[in-house]
């Protein structure tokens, strides 16, 4: 295998874990390149769970090095306890398999009240869903050019000095438009120098590691979190993440150019779902939803919210496909269709009075096209113990051609179960 992206085709939670643990065997390094302590996979080895919101699942694999990117923007309290929790656990966190870019933005105390204190002033239609960890606000920053970077925390009175700059702005707003407490300081430079430290060693020139990885012949992933119609230019604007989730940003990202990208797997659920608000235009508010809702465990993984469900829809797909170029297709989730008699494919929409077969792109268009659906036959049977593509009953096999004649992207991974060998490869 050579350099992998993994990113997801929809609203995120396409069950990228899987797919990321078994494409992990196969590589070296594993790089993140967007968002931050937002991402979560629920990891199991052994008996052993772990939760890991940051640092990539990879590092749960002994000799594999692990890489945050500059694109991401790190939570230093996180990223302690998160290695504390693997070091309890006697894994290897040591500096030199886990690093950061010293280009990272840094999450600080004042972008994690900001994010609250917004989102409190919002009202309902207009809560965005936001997560309250400071995530956009520190993406804000960089963009303002009063970022803070990685770097910075191994410079006291430079840190110190872009904190008091900072601060005039963010207590005019917390303080002042918000009603909240303004912050000193003081207080914000010692809660970050209290884990600056720990974070220090592990600061590194990502560039020069994949580089270096690269020249000994070595293989690597670069793991996207949340889903491409989350991405904060291309996806349901304003109900998106804060950084660019496509898989061109594992380039920008983590700090090589576009040609070291080889393959490109999209994870594609074989239903589509979305947590919090924002357009869904094949949501099922029925029995069809809560079956899948229900079969597919849909709950959200941090606030335990059920997930809305609906249909698999083309359109977004095909959408994907258009932003991402993936080499590839992995579907996962393809067993909780089992059961159902019929099933509906949305292949286009209707929008102000005509057809079209691609997102429209104005502010909250997804929210008014109705969905043009193609209907497929169900299949009864359990495909949970299929391992081969021949097992598969032939109803779940033309839906999956379907899919590919749908997106003109190869399927070349199957899962039917949560299970590492629940996965059909189709080479
Ligand atoms: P994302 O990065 O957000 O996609 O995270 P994730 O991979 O953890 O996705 P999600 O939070 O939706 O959790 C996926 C859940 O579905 C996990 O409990 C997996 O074990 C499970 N899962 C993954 N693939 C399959 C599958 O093919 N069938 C079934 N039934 N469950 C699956």
């Amino acid at each position: 295998m050579s350099n992998v992206v993994v990113m997801g085709a929809q609203w995120g939670d396409e069950g990228k874990g899987k797919i990321v643990d078994l494409l992990t065997r196969k590589c070296d390094v594993i790089v993140r390149f967007q968002g931050g302590n937002n991402a979560g996979h629920t990891v199991l080895v052994g008996d052993k769970q772990y939760i890991l919101h940051l640092i990539p699942s990879g590092i749960l694999h002994p000799g594999k090095k692990c890489l945050i990117g500059n694109g991401v923007v790190l939570d230093p309290a996180v990223f302690c306890r998160e290695v504390e929790t693997l070091r309890d656990k006697d894994v290897d966190v040591s500096p030199a398999r886990l690093m950061i870019s010293r280009k990272a933005h840094v999450i600080m105390p004042y972008h994690k009240a900001l994010d609250v204190a917004r989102e409190c002033h919002k009202t309902n239609e207009s809560k965005i869903g936001t997560t309250g960890r400071g995530i956009g606000p520190c993406y804000e920053d960089k963009m303002s050019r009063i970022g803070i970077r990685a770097a910075d925390l191994a410079m006291p009175e430079l840190l110190r000095a872009k904190i008091e700059a900072a601060l005039l702005e963010k207590n005019a707003l917390l303080a002042g438009l918000y009603g909240g407490e303004a912050m000193t300081v003081d207080a914000v430079f010692d809660e970050v120098m209290a884990v600056a430290p720990r974070v220090v060693p592990h600061l590194a020139d990502v560039t020069a590691e994949i580089e270096a990885a690269w020249a000994a012949g070595q293989h690597v992933m670069f793991e996207g979190a949340q889903g491409t119609h989350l991405d904060i230019d291309h996806g349901t604007y304003p109900f998106v993440t804060s950084s660019n989730t496509v898989s061109g940003n594992a380039a920008a990202g983590s700090g090589i150019a576009p040609t070291g990208l080889d393959r490109i797997v999209a994870i594609v659920k074989a239903y589509t779902t979305r947590v919090g608000a924002g357009p869904f235009p094949t949501e099922q508010m029925n029995e069809a939803g809560d079956y899948l809702q229900q079969k597919g465990h849909e709950f959200g993984a941090t606030t335990g919210r059920k997930r809305r469900c609906g249909w698999l829809d083309a359109v977004v797909l095909r959408e994907a496909v258009r932003l991402n170029g993936p080499t590839d297709i992995a579907l996962t989730k393809l067993d909780v269709l089992s059961g159902l008699k019929e099933l509906q494919i949305c292949t286009a929409y209707e929008y102000q009075g005509g057809t079209i077969t691609v997102a429209p792109q104005e502010q909250n268009g997804m929210a008014h096209v109705t969905p043009v659906y193609e209907t497929m036959p169900g299949w009864d049977d359990d495909i949970t113990g299929c391992t081969t593509w021949e097992s598969l009953p032939a109803p779940t096999r033309a839906y999956i051609a379907r899919i590919e004649e749908l997106t003109g992207v190869r399927v070349s991974l199957v899962s039917v179960g949560p299970e590492r060998d629940q996965t059909i490869s189709r080479g």
